[in-house]
């Protein structure tokens, strides 16, 4: 199981005016805590609670529909090309850089055993896209187009660029490079579809993007680039047992989503850094960006009171970015709780050879790569509490699918217990679809033309 270090958050290790009490922090809030955590459990099955994720490494017909489609192309594409953006990407993104070998597109098909490359357009810059359609060859790509509401912009203005250009390449055939990841019903992208007769997977009701990597969303191109899903949902499954436990003294996520928490609202700390000590980890930190932005940055609180709160995520890799952003983090504002990833056991283990022996960098020589990077966590997390800084460790054994998939699924379980404890709505972003909006009216998309002209009046004014 992942670990979870918060010794660095006490008040014992940084000081009264920075640091908790933690052990009375989690005395007086058991019973809160216990109360959140059952009640989660309890509304996980109902509607409309947006709770469904939770019960996602127990969708057996998903994992097998699957398994069973990865099987049936497995050798026919080259390519697997996902459309999506934000929800519908990031999780994807997060798991196949931490998971696959480092440089996986770069690799020769045998060193891939079979397996597809993978390719994820999550933005409509028009050089991006040009660049890489122009080296796809779409008669072997297979294209999963991912939206749940089935109509954003970004996702379907790249679908019908990439769909007109496959049909003028394969003809009649082009359906069978398509494979539609949408909701069951509803949606510009089902009815599509249907009329077209694709394949498609389903982004289950009450589950929203951004806790949707263990739905179809995620695990189809996990199985299409050969990913172990059994791996991922054991991962998933383990974690989930333990976060049932209600006593926050053996509940990791309720430990790190209370001591957030307190510090944002205790300690005036309210932003949150993501600082893994691992290359493979570096996109897990663009996907808990997402997650803890839209979950918890709310104007009202659940009662309708305007509260404007959230605490602001940032993204930080260890150890580039001890040489860009830890001058600030040790000497700036003292406004961070930085947690950082750490792997006990990397995958390879890389030793520095013994040259240069009588020069300033001869006490390298012998050591290993390995040895540096936890070194470095080390000292950094050392250096920031000697500065009074909060500092969380959360440990992995190593980057596999068990371990990652248990790391994505605390961070989730956090969050939905950090937005109990703000008394927010976690599961709704209202301020993602006004935005969402205001670029529908200004592409004349129909229904939207009021919008549009009150729109051309601001942008005069902003
Ligand atoms: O988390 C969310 O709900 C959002 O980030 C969505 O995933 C994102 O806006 C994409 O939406 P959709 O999947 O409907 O295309």
């Amino acid at each position: 199981m992942i670990k979870l270090n918060y010794k660095n958050t006490d008040e014992m290790v940084i000081g009264k005016e920075n640091g908790l009490n933690i052990q009375q922090e989690f005395a007086n809030y058991k019973d809160t805590i216990a109360q959140i955590i059952t009640d989660l459990n309890k509304r996980k099955d109902k509607p409309e609670q947006w709770l469904q994720w939770m019960n996602l490494g127990y969708n057996e017909e998903t994992i097998w529909y699957v398994k069973e489609f990865a099987s049936m192309v497995k050798g026919k594409f080259e390519n697997i090309l996902v459309l999506g953006i934000g929800g519908s990407a990031l999780g994807g993104i997060a798991v196949t850089e931490a998971l696959l070998k480092p440089y996986w597109n770069l690799l020769t098909p045998e060193q891939r055993n079979g397996n597809p490359r993978i390719f994820f357009l999550d933005n409509i810059d028009p050089d991006s896209i040009t660049g890489l359609l122009s080296i796809l060859d779409l008669k072997k790509t297979l294209v999963n187009v991912i939206t749940k509401s089935g109509s954003t912009a970004e996702t379907m203005s790249q679908f019908m660029i990439v769909k007109d250009k496959l049909e003028k390449e394969l003809g009649a055939d082009y359906r069978k490079n398509i494979v539609a990841t949408t909701d069951k019903k509803t949606g510009i992208l089902r009815q599509i579809s249907e009329q077209e007769g694709y394949k498609t997977f389903v982004v289950p009701d009450d589950v929203g993007g951004r806790f949707s990597v263990f739905s179809a969303v995620g695990l189809l191109p996990f199985a299409l680039v050969g990913l172990d899903i059994d791996e991922i949902i054991n991962g998933i499954k383990d974690m989930d047992l333990a976060l049932k436990n209600t006593d926050i003294n053996e509940n990791i996520a309720a430990q790190n989503a209370l001591i957030h928490y307190l510090m944002d609202t205790k300690k005036g700390k309210n932003l949150s850094v993501m600082m893994p000590y691992s290359s493979r980890l570096k996109y897990v930190s663009d996907w808990y960006v997402q997650l803890w932005a839209e979950s918890l940055g709310k104007n009202k609180d659940k009662n309708g009171n305007d509260v404007h709160i959230g605490p602001t995520p940032i993204k930080a890799l260890g150890a580039t970015d001890q040489h860009s952003q830890i001058q600030l983090y040790n000497e700036g504002p003292n406004d961070k709780v930085i947690n950082f990833i750490r792997v006990a056991e990397f995958d390879k283990t890389l030793e520095i050879p013994h040259i240069f022996e009588y020069t300033g960098i001869g006490y390298l020589g012998g050591k290993t790569i390995n040895q540096l990077i936890n070194a470095e966590a080390d000292s950094t997390r050392v250096a920031l509490s000697d500065y009074n800084r909060p500092t969380i460790t959360i440990t992995l054994d190593r980057v596999d699918g068990y371990n990652v998939a248990q790391l994505l699924y605390m961070l989730e379980v956090q969050t939905a217990i950090a937005g109990e404890l703000y008394n927010i709505n976690t599961f709704n972003q209202p301020g993602v679809e006004q935005a969402k909006n205001y670029t529908y009216a200004l592409m004349g998309r129909a229904g939207y033309e009021e919008s549009a002209m009150a729109l051309q009046e601001k942008m005069a004014t902003v």
